[in-house]
């Protein structure tokens, strides 16, 4: 009933001839397998022109941050409405953001609440770091980010939100969790949390993807797992061929 949705989170890569030329070639086989939600998350510089390339394309469109003010004097930022007239996703609460950008979970609940308000569907990302995972921390770890970034949300606006769960020990490692492991994560720490505050129609209806170092040969392994409805994709997002095999993977684990 959930379906799956294969992101593709390009990160700080990707001029805007190079996010075309990416386009280009993703288009028409990603709109050849409609079993699947599949969006790419170019830099904010390409939002605009790659738009342009989808039109008329199922491809999805998503950002990879936002600030939660609606205008003014904030250098650098760019408001949910400047997103949301190009975009249908938002990615938020990206382990880079937190790491290197200073954001809480209370900022990220912020701008969670700015997305939903302008229609944005946010990618709400959560994952423990190598630390924590040693330490044997991650349900608590998770738990508490996901609590963090609902707070004061309706059950319909969770109903309709994406959760990635990344480890942090896994991105761009090629230290990928096995998906055993990423779906006992998702069921207890993602849908749990979810099902403690909305009930478990909700924490059912939530769309969970699992990141970090997913590839074509390990996407099967994920998609077979009953809790995990799809990636968000860093490094092999970048190349069409990887990107269109994982989500066409996807369309015949999942059909
Ligand atoms: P990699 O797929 O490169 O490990 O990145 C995962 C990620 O951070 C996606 O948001």
């Amino acid at each position: 009933m959930r379906k799956p949705i294969i992101a593709g989170n390009w990160k700080m890569n990707k001029t805007v001839a190079e996010a075309l030329t990416l386009v280009v070639n993703l288009r028409s086989a990603l709109d050849a397998i409609p079993a699947v939600t599949s969006v790419v998350c170019p830099p904010f510089t390409a939002l605009a022109p790659v738009k342009q390339a989808l039109n008329g394309s199922h491809v999805g469109l998503g950002a990879q941050n936002l600030f939660w003010e609606e205008k003014g004097a904030f250098t650098g930022e760019v408001a949910p409405n400047m997103v949301a007239e190009l975009c249908q996703y938002v990615i938020l609460g990206h382990s880079e953001r937190r790491q290197y950008f200073g954001e809480t979970d209370a900022s990220v609940n912020r701008k969670v609440k700015a997305a939903l308000a302008h229609g944005l569907i946010p990618i709400i990302c959560v994952g423990e770091n190598l630390e924590q995972y040693e330490a044997g921390a991650t349900d608590s770890v998770v738990r508490q980010q996901v609590n963090g970034a609902l707070v004061g949300l309706t059950a319909e606006q969770v109903a309709g939100l994406v959760i990635a769960y990344e480890p942090i020990w896994a991105i761009g490692t090629g230290k990928a969790a096995t998906g055993a492991a990423a779906n006992q994560i998702i069921s207890l720490s993602v849908r749990g949390p979810v099902a403690d505050l909305y009930g478990e129609a909700v924490a059912q209806a939530v769309r969970v993807q699992y990141g970090g170092s997913t590839n074509a040969k390990n996407m099967a392994e994920y998609m077979q797992q009953p809790d995990i409805d799809g990636a968000l994709v860093g490094g092999a997002s970048l190349k069409a061929e990887d990107f269109i095999e994982m989500v066409r993977i996807t369309a015949n684990v999942r059909g």
